[in-house]
């Protein structure tokens, strides 16, 4: 299958292209999505879609607790990747069980658009895009990457950071291409777009806002207490939801830092350069600018 593909070596890695999609993926990856495609879609899913770092596991526990009438002993009590699993989960192939899982199933994804199940378009179920802006993603995903075991990421934020924008250091492909294919569908009925900058903002807004795009009626009483457990300092000190399960698993490594980082707008400020800064500014006005698409920086 993966025969005329165009292929890129990426630190001694064999990456292939995906013909007409700009996803870079490697062998193991290929492998991956094809088994994706068959995946039976249920319309009653709600669906988490992310590039990895945009607040992907923020964004699920708003979720899970909106749609669990703000359950927050549930929440404290059992791991958010039990209540809310992710799809293409390293490691463990986790289909078996999200197929079996009682409606409505909660999943997480990265998978970019071209490469979801094919039933997502005809099923139509919700799905809760959330974005973030490239700087601060480029930033979170350097910490993250490093605390990688199967990664092994020697390199400086330098390196990094030109290899992130090019689109080849992560598995789920080129930020700009991600944002932009989620973003074209941001009027389609089934889709609610939502941006990690509004969520540090005015969260209770947003959990609002993903409440009436899920038809569920929450008192003002619950959206507070949705608020409350789901702020930065929460989330860190709750093991069911700071991913700390990921070291248990071996995923990533002890002493790198925390997942539950620094939850900021603007980190990137303390890494970019003059030149890396511009040469995102012109990134962003050549991807997402003219689709409409800006962040806040600050
Ligand atoms: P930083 O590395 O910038 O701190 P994901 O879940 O998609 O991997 O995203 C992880 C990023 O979301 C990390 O960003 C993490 O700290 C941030 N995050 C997670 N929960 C958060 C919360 N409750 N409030 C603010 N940021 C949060």
């Amino acid at each position: 299958k993966l025969a005329g593909l165009k292929t890129v070596k990426v630190r001694d890695v064999d990456m292939y292209e995906a013909p007409g999609t700009s996803i870079y993926v490697s062998k193991d990856h290929i492998y991956r999505l094809e088994e994706t495609n068959n995946f039976e879609i249920r319309s009653d899913d709600i669906w988490v879609i992310t590039y990895p770092k945009c607040g992907t596991t923020w964004t699920q526990e708003i979720v899970w607790l909106v749609c669990n009438n703000a359950d927050t002993e549930t929440a404290n009590a059992v791991e958010l990747d039990t209540r809310f699993p992710f799809f293409e989960y390293p490691f463990i192939n986790r289909r078996p069980t999200i197929r079996k899982m009682p409606s409505p199933r909660l999943i997480k994804t990265h998978l970019a658009l071209p490469v979801l199940p094919y039933q997502i378009v005809e099923k139509k179920p919700k799905i809760i895009y959330t974005m973030r802006n490239p700087k601060d993603t480029c930033v979170s995903m350097y910490h993250f990457i490093k605390m990688l075991t199967p990664f092994n990421y020697k390199g400086n934020f330098e390196e990094f950071a030109k290899e992130f924008f090019m689109g080849v250091t992560v598995g789920h492909g080129s930020f700009w291409d991600h944002h932009r294919d989620y973003w074209r569908l941001k009027d389609e009925m089934n889709i609610l777009i939502l941006k990690y900058e509004d969520l540090i903002t005015d969260l209770a807004k947003e959990v609002k806002k993903i409440a009436a795009f899920l038809d569920k009626e929450l008192t003002e009483e619950q959206v507070q207490t949705i608020v409350e457990h789901c702020t930065f300092k929460t989330m860190k000190n709750n093991s069911a939801s700071n991913q700390s399960h990921m070291q248990n698993i071996g995923f990533t490594r002890a002493g790198m830092g925390d997942f539950m980082r620094k939850g900021k707008i603007g980190d990137w400020k303390n890494y970019f350069t003059p030149e890396l800064n511009n040469m995102v500014d012109q990134l962003n006005k050549k991807y997402l600018e003219p689709e409409g698409l800006t962040f806040d920086y600050e």
